[in-house]
């Protein structure tokens, strides 16, 4: 079983989604049995709040349907999730504060340690060091971020798929 939690700021931009987007790739895969996926906010400003409605709106041009309602990352998340995984460095920061032990830190990841090289080649100008926050900013940043959350999505149950191949 792989139990991810994806964490961002709001929990209602990138987190929501990148949940979304596992959850529909892990089932295109027939793998859903095998996957716990939930998403998390560093912030409570969202709480119980469905995800933005520009990401919904986006997200739903790209054939995703968002579920989550928004929630706080807590200590707890580091006994329930295998993997914690983070959309930006100040996201990574303010996990390692939340993280209770050093065996909670060792699950701390980064979004983009997922990314592939096709998707660096394809975007030879962008620095690709973190899935950036789309709220301030207008459309263009949502399919952005959808881009890249599905390309390291995608990159992450490879991986995950990859381990489990060698046990
Ligand atoms: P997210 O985007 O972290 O991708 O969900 C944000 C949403 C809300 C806020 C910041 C970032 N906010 O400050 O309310």
């Amino acid at each position: 079983m792989h139990k991810i939690l994806f964490v961002c700021l709001g929990n209602i931009c990138r987190s929501p989604f990148a949940e979304a987007a596992l959850k529909h790739f892990v089932r295109q895969s027939g793998l859903q049995d095998s996957y716990i996926i939930d998403s998390a906010g560093i912030g409570g400003w969202h709480v119980g709040q469905r995800p933005d409605r520009r990401m919904v709106e986006a997200a739903w041009q790209r054939g995703y349907k968002m579920e989550h309602f928004g929630r706080q990352v807590c200590a707890d998340d580091f006994l329930i999730f295998d993997m914690l995984i983070g959309m930006d460095d100040s996201n990574i920061d303010s996990l390692e504060q939340i993280a209770p032990s050093l065996e909670a830190k060792a699950k701390i990841r980064r979004m983009v340690d997922f990314v592939s090289d096709d998707f660096r080649k394809k975007h030879p100008n962008s620095v690709i060091d973190s899935v950036p926050d789309p709220y301030y900013g207008g459309t263009a940043g949502f399919y952005y971020a959808i881009d890249l959350i599905e390309d390291a999505c995608q990159g992450l149950m490879r991986q995950l798929e990859k381990t489990m191949n060698y046990v």
